[in-house]
């Protein structure tokens, strides 16, 4: 009698600890399964992926004035904590009512963005495109500038374009004449060549199932405080900040992706 109730007792006491941690812990076991089933699609060397429910916009690693006299600290200053903390922002709105796609990295998201929901699937294009574009935006700027390719990618470079002058020209043509908001690009595609392509808006390569490289923002929040109507100024000054030992980080990256 005595010990059926003690077992009873024992069992309620064990079914309240589980029902308390489960509501702790809503999400750890489905992230935990989508970890497990998640093939790897990047490289994380210089990736911009969050397994996290909640993205966050990654801080800068130089000071809002060390791009000066290329890029101006008040440009940079509202470029990212107030554009991309809005698409952050955005993003995670979007998502929260969504726990199923919580644990997938933005990459992710974007490469298979037809699977999510309808309702959200354009804010994702827009702020997820935006939150990725940006991250691989600020990462690849330093002060340091190396001032040309290195390691794999300059052998690349002439392999696919003959040599660095012609992929400048190519790349600040493409800037040139995306016709408003949108990004010029040096990408690698499903053959592993490399290419230029530009993008309207925030649309990010993965959309097109091509591997971001190195981006340039040519909406006119990036450069209109300093360089008004003059994107081709902007374009040509763009080169003297360029983290070429981080693009060429991008570039390995891109051929492990290409090669899943
Ligand atoms: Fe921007």
């Amino acid at each position: 009698m005595y010990s059926k109730k003690l077992y009873g007792f024992i069992f309620l006491v064990g079914l309240s600890i589980f029902l308390m941690l489960e509501n702790l812990y809503p999400h750890t076991s489905m992230a935990s399964s989508l970890e497990n089933n998640k093939t790897p699609i990047l490289s994380q060397a210089t990736v911009v992926a969050q397994n996290t429910s909640d993205f966050v916009l990654p801080p800068l690693t130089y000071d809002y004035d060390a791009l000066e006299p290329y890029i101006d600290s008040q440009t940079m200053t509202f470029h990212h904590d107030k554009h991309h903390a809005g698409y952050v922002k955005n993003l995670n709105e979007a998502i929260s009512p969504y726990p199923e796609f919580q644990g997938q990295t933005i990459e992710e998201l974007l490469l298979n963005i037809d699977t999510l929901p309808e309702d959200i699937q354009t804010t994702v294009r827009n702020n997820g495109g935006g939150h990725s574009n940006h991250s691989i935006f600020w990462s690849i700027m330093t002060p340091d500038s190396e001032g040309e390719p290195t390691g794999e990618l300059a052998s690349t470079i002439s392999r696919d374009f003959g040599d660095f002058a012609a992929l400048k020209e190519e790349f600040n043509t493409a800037g040139k004449k995306q016709f408003g908001s949108g990004w010029a690009w040096l990408v690698m595609n499903d053959e592993g060549k490399l290419e230029i392509i530009n993008t309207p808006n925030q649309d990010s390569p993965l959309l097109e199932g091509k591997y971001p490289i190195m981006g340039n923002d040519v909406w006119e929040h990036a450069y209109y405080l300093k360089y008004q109507n003059k994107r081709g100024d902007y374009l040509d000054a763009w080169w003297n900040v360029i983290n070429w030992s981080e693009v060429n980080q991008r570039f390995l990256a891109a051929q492990d992706f290409i090669d899943q």
